[in-house]
């Protein structure tokens, strides 16, 4: 079986729509192809500032919301990536072998210390060769993410090559897995920009846990486009193509069904079912979220399987880094 890697960040009291469709979705789906481990990254998520009490509490909310969204224990490996110490080494060693300026060309570090200019830590820095290091430690061939992750993925490439070729074969070359249609769920309220946890208005965003009503609400006002027809157009219909795109990936039906079926009809017409499919989407995902959360027993003794299962594949990666780059093994 192919190996899988990928993770997500537990910065936000909930996972939102572009999360699931765009990652999620298919984690779920390769833990039944694939010897699949994904990973709540608790170090990531520290980087730009965070409240101790709620990353605790997120890292617990994350994982169960993993669990409702369909991650089977059984299935995958399942952890938190603090757990797993080989991450920070294998991210030291990685990063004395990324340039200075390589990783300022990373567009996500970029924006965000664009935006937080005075604030911004060393950490958010070196966030891709962190991520670099979490894919590499379990020499994944494919990495399942949305498109905003691809360029962290072609340094993750670079970065294995440059080992590879410099110490030796070390690491599996890891692959984007990017579906096209859902690779970029956008923003309800401005629908050229990602929906994003920390980018996005609270009326932009779908989150999962939030009240349903909520949602459909938001569904409801979300900004569409000048016309009337129903068409899917990313580039002049930003808003409905969206729509589209969420309404076909929750129910499995094609966009062109879709759009026979909305034949003649309007984009109230269009919200309102939506908002429908998302409320029964999100029902049972918040029903099993909270049982597993009643339940912290349980939920620890997942992320202490899936840990011992990281740890066995990442501690034997990490020593052959280790041995190859040069260090001197300890008697
Ligand atoms: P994070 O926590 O921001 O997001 C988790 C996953 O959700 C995807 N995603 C989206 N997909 C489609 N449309 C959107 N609007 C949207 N917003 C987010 C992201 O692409 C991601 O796949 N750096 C990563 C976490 C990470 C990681 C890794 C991923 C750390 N180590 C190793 C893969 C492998 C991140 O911040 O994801």
């Amino acid at each position: 079986r192919p190996r899988v890697l990928s993770g997500i960040q537990p910065t936000a009291d909930s996972f939102h729509l572009g999360n699931y469709l765009g990652a999620v979705r298919n984690w779920v789906a390769m833990q039944e192809t694939h010897d699949a481990y994904y990973c709540v990254v608790d170090l990531h998520a520290i980087t730009m500032g965070h409240d101790p009490i709620a990353l605790r509490n997120r890292t617990r909310i994350s994982a169960a919301q993993l669990l409702a969204l369909g991650l089977d224990p059984e299935r995958c490996t399942l952890f938190v990536q603090s757990h797993v110490p080989e991450h920070a080494q294998l991210g030291w060693v990685l990063s004395c072998i990324t340039g200075f300026g390589e990783a300022g060309r990373m567009v996500q570090f970029k924006d965000k210390s664009a935006k937080a200019a005075d604030t911004t830590t060393v950490g958010l820095f070196t966030y891709p060769i962190l991520q670099a290091a979490d894919i590499l430690l379990y020499q994944a061939d494919q990495v399942p993410v949305g498109e905003d992750q691809r360029q962290h993925l072609e340094l993750t490439r670079d970065l294995a090559q440059r080992f590879n070729t410099r110490f030796g074969p070390t690491f599996t070359m890891p692959a984007p897995y990017i579906l096209r249609d859902t690779a970029k769920i956008t923003d309800l309220q401005d629908p050229t920009a990602k929906m994003s946890k920390s980018a996005s208005s609270p009326n932009g965003i779908i989150e999962l846990l939030e009240e349903p009503a909520r949602s459909a609400k938001k569904i409801k006002s979300a900004v569409t486009d000048t016309g009337r027809e129903i068409l899917y157009d990313e580039e002049n219909k930003p808003g409905v193509s969206n729509l589209l795109t969420i309404y076909a990936a929750l129910t499995m039906r094609t966009i062109d069904e879709l759009l026979e079926h909305y034949d003649g009809k309007g984009y109230g017409d269009l919200k309102k079912d939506l908002a429908e499919v998302v409320v029964e989407f999100v029902k049972p995902v918040q029903e099993r979220t909270r049982a597993y959360l009643e339940d912290p027993g349980y939920l620890d003794k997942v992320l202490a399987i899936g840990a011992e299962k990281a740890r066995s594949v990442a501690s034997v990666t990490l020593s052959t880094a280790y041995q190859n780059i040069g260090f001197l093994s300890p008697a």
